[in-house]
């Protein structure tokens, strides 16, 4: 080996896609030797490299990234390479002048106590525990991490077996033994080709929960939940949506699992969701563990979403990754759809769509507005862990779904076996996903790119005009996008829209376009910024219910309130008639926030008011449905619908709409809370589900409309003590009052709970989202609580990012206070977790749509953390994206 001096590259501050070019070295297998100390973990690692013709540099070195990792030595095919060799940085190391193929080993110190970033390999609880999406193996060893490099691996765990009995990496264990200094062993091996991101480890003491799938051609899969002792009577529901998902996949897109072995670990300091590690997810517990007494119906809904979405990344991820994270969105926008669209198969298909809608909405609509706006295939960025965005998920997600849309579900179906025939074992991009759509259907999607490269919500507007005589109808449609970050110009996108043309009897029409005539639901297609449809044919003027089932993620506007009322009551498609009333109320709310903030009382709209009576009606027959639509839009709704958002004005119309539907319709609402009383049995089918989330609908307007029999009632569904569902809707109504109720109710569900990690985060989170006058001193007290704990990922958002996102009123207090304290608390965290303090700066994202007051407000707490000289980059670039 030559010694001459080799340039360390220095660290890039910005990616950008255009740079990318393949790895100068492929990996064929990695072999592993953990030596598990909390303190001082030994790692050794064996490459087999081979130089890869692709990079296009015959010359180039080896460029291994490292992060916190000791080097103790550094070998080439067995030759231990003197300092000289190689040169050792703080990202990484590098080595020149490699033969075309050869063995690396590597031989480094790690600390997964100190590792305080959860990422890498981190011990939880005394327990090992591994992240490595999207650059945490880089944090346990040296090596090429980055997704194109995919590589056979195999583990070895070395462990004191007494303290961790349970030793799990990916694949198959295939040898195991025992030292005599009181050390086991374990090796596994994964048979699949992988990139370093979907590594896992896990060690510990932990206890397991097993049952088995059969797959569609007869091979037993073992299935396997790990959990901290005194958890595992709260798996059940985890492993029955696991088998569900199992069986989903194999129906839906004739997807079988290719293990024999599937694990999920339960960690419960984890800075995500779940992680899709091959063979072995590993799952913040708060998406695992559920008992009727400890979880609600919501956590129960969402585990078993993020248990399918982890389920079916084995496919869209593992089987097929991505190329570099730029196309992140093509293994999550995908297993987003997909995680949708089993929680619409599998519950109820209409309100899974409205609350995903909600939650895009909720969002993505908000980010893609601000100064966080980005396209679904972001262009560049500093830091990818700040990249897990809504964007790149949900309306990844959304773009999935119009792709299906435009070309029919069997071409999509077609689509989806050509690109895994085409792309298996492979890191992928997007145009390849793409590409095997193309040649399913024949569609030209050169103008649809556009939905992954443009960032922003478009807004869509539309006119129609009837003609009797001619029995032809002709609706013109318009978008137009706004600027964001980078992009001042936007060129049309493509939209499908699915419409359907109501006549004055609140039936489908029926109408002729393009020679063909549909009675119901058809789909056409948006390409231009204005374009017309003709249908003739038609009988009456038509009402045009547009975009059902919210068949594109765009802004419609254009309805009155006539339309809207008439929609809301005959739509033939569940989308719309939901979104018809919500859009009602939001411009019935909306007027009544201009009309308070003129100085005008609060008057009931009489529509707002029977469209609840309207739901009362449905109670017994839909309990669901009718407890959605009892539901009054939400305060970000509502901000989101201002030019100038005033976070009081709002408040105070909600509470006066809530008191004045709770006072007119309270003796309604005390005769279905009687009626809707536990029934003796837990259920999490949709019809136990709806008859609570309508009991607890009905409790919020009695509050509402009559504090005192609320109050009572909600202390006697507390000491009913049923579900958390009813419990903690209870509790979260007298945490809003002043009452002494909600101290003692507190302090009694603090004394049930304690110990319980996951309800102790209910018990900060809804404190943190009270609307009561005393909550900016109580959220600081909490701070100062023995359970508060900033390196607990789960407890900081429960107490901070709960208040930022979900407080709006206290977030906003004019005093500044609220800003204050996630500046403060995001600097305080930032010091141990900078990818968790970092997603806190989202909460300032919209800060130039509030009063001048807010805004100098808000500014000053942004520059009062760019200003921090110890900021991490993560941050920083959060902090500066937004402040911008
Ligand atoms: N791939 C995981 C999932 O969506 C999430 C990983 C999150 N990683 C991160 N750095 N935020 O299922
Ligand atoms: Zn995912």
């Amino acid at each position: 080996m030559a010694e001459r001096p080799v340039a360390i590259p220095a660290p890039v501050a910005e990616h950008r896609l255009a740079d990318y070019r393949p790895p100068a070295f492929l990996v064929d297998t990695v072999d592993l030797i953990f030596d598990l100390d909390p303190k001082a973990t030994r790692v050794r690692a064996t490459l087999a490299l081979r130089r890869n013709p692709a990079h296009g540099d015959a010359a180039a070195p080896l460029v291994l990234d490292g992060e916190d990792l000791t080097l103790n030595a550094v070998a080439v095919d067995g030759v231990a390479l003197d300092a000289a060799a190689y040169r050792l940085g703080e990202h990484g190391l590098v080595i020149a002048d490699l033969p075309d193929a050869c063995t690396l080993d590597t031989d480094v110190t790690i600390d997964p106590a100190g590792n305080t970033q959860l990422s890498g390999l981190y011990v939880s609880g005394g327990d090992f525990f591994t992240q490595c999406e999207a650059e945490g193996f880089r944090r346990i060893t040296f090596f090429p991490d980055r997704p194109d490099v995919m590589a056979r691996f195999s583990a070895t765990l070395v462990a004191d077996e007494a303290r961790y009995p349970v030793l799990l990496s990916n694949g198959n264990p295939v040898d195991r033994g025992a030292m005599p200094d009181g050390q086991a062993w374990v090796k596994w091996v994964d048979p699949h080709p992988k990139p370093s991101y979907l590594f896992a480890l896990v060690a510990g003491m932990l206890v397991s929960v097993h049952d088995e799938f059969i797959t569609a051609s007869g091979r037993t899969v073992a299935l396997g939940i790990y959990v901290r002792q005194g958890d595992e009577d709260k798996v059940d529901h985890a492993m029955v949506c696991l088998k569900r998902s199992m069986r989903w996949d194999e129906e839906v897109f004739g997807l079988e699992y290719d293990l024999d072995i599937f694990n999920i670990a339960a960690v419960g300091d984890f800075n995500a969701g779940a992680m899709e590690n091959k063979g072995l997810n590993i799952f913040n517990t708060a998406l695992v563990l559920a008992r009727p007494d400890t979880a609600t119906d919501a956590d129960y809904l969402r585990i078993d979403r993020v248990i399918a979405h982890e389920y079916f990344h084995n496919w869209t991820g593992d089987r097929v990754t991505c190329r570099d994270w730029f196309q992140l969105s093509l293994k999550e926008g995908l297993t987003v759809f997909r995680d949708q669209e089993y929680g619409a198969d599998t519950t109820d298909a209409s309100l899974s769509r409205i609350e995903d809608v909600l939650r895009l909405r909720g969002f993505q609509f908000r980010e893609d507005g601000g100064p966080l706006a980005h396209p679904v295939r972001p262009p560049a960025y500093r830091k990818i862990d700040n990249f897990y965005t809504a964007t790149v998920y949900e309306k990844g997600a959304e773009v999935v779904r119009m792709i299906r849309t435009i070309i029919g579900a069997d071409a999509f179906r077609r689509g989806m076996d050509i690109y895994f025939a085409t792309n298996d074992n492979t890191a992928a991009t997007i145009e390849d996903f793409v590409g095997a759509m193309h040649e399913a259907s024949g569609y030209d999607f050169t103008q649809f790119m556009r939905w992954y490269d443009q960032a922003g919500t478009p807004a869509v507007s539309f006119a129609g005009a009837y003609d009797a005589e001619a029995r032809r109808y002709t609706l013109t449609l318009r978008q137009a996008t706004a600027p964001t970050p980078g992009q001042a110009e936007k060129a049309p996108f493509v939209i499908p829209v699915a419409l359907g043309l109501i006549g004055p009897d609140g039936q489908d029409l029926a109408g002729t376009i393009d020679g063909e005539t549909v009675a119901g639901t058809r789909v056409v297609l948006l390409t231009e910024a204005a374009q017309s449809f003709v249908f003739t044919d038609v009988a009456a003027a038509p009402v045009p219910s547009l975009f059902r089932n919210f068949s594109a993620p765009i802004r419609l506007s254009g309805y009155d309130r006539a339309q809207l009322a008439m929609m809301a009551a005959h739509d033939s498609d569940g989308f719309n008639r939901w979104e018809a009333g919500h859009e009602y109320a939001v411009q019935v709310l909306l007027e009544a926030i201009a009309a308070h903030q003129r100085g005008a009382g609060f008057t009931l709209d009489d529509g707002l008011r029977d469209a609840r009576a309207a739901a009362l009606d449905q109670a017994a027959a839909a309990p669901a449905l009718a407890a959605r639509l009892l539901g009054l839009p939400g305060a970000s709704t509502l901000a989101d619908r201002m030019a100038v958002v005033d976070p009081d004005a709002i408040h105070a119309v909600l509470t006066a709409a809530r008191r004045a539907i709770g006072g007119a319709l309270q003796a309604r609402f005390q005769a279905i809370y009687g009626q809707t009383a536990y029934d003796g049995a837990f259920a999490v089918d949709p019809a136990s589900v709806g008859r609570r989330a309508l009991r607890n609908a009905c409790l919020a307007y009695i509050m509402a409309g009559d504090e005192a029999a609320g109050i009572a009632l909600a202390q006697a569904q507390i000491a009913a003590d049923t579900t958390m569902t009813e419990s903690l809707t209870a509790l979260a109504l007298l945490v809003d009052t002043t009452s002494p109720a909600r101290d003692e109710a507190l302090a009694a569900f603090h004394a049930r709970f304690q110990g319980d990690a996951l309800v102790i985060d209910k018990f900060f989170a809804i404190q943190a989202m009270s609307s009561a006058p005393d909550t900016l001193a109580r959220i600081e007290a909490l701070t100062r609580h023995p359970d508060f704990d900033i390196r607990n990922p789960n407890r900081y958002r429960s107490l901070v990012l709960a208040f930022g996102y979900r407080n709006a009123l206290w977030f906003h207090d004019a005093s500044g206070a609220g800003y204050d304290f996630v500046a403060r608390m995001t600097l305080a965290a930032d010091q141990v977790n900078r990818s968790v303090a970092a997603r806190g700066m989202e909460v300032f994202a919209d800060w130039k749509r509030y009063d001048p007051a807010r805004q100098d407000k808000m500014r000053a707490a942004l520059d009062r953390i760019i200003a921090a000289n110890d900021l991490s980059p993560n941050t920083r670039e959060m902090a500066e994206r937004v402040r911008h």
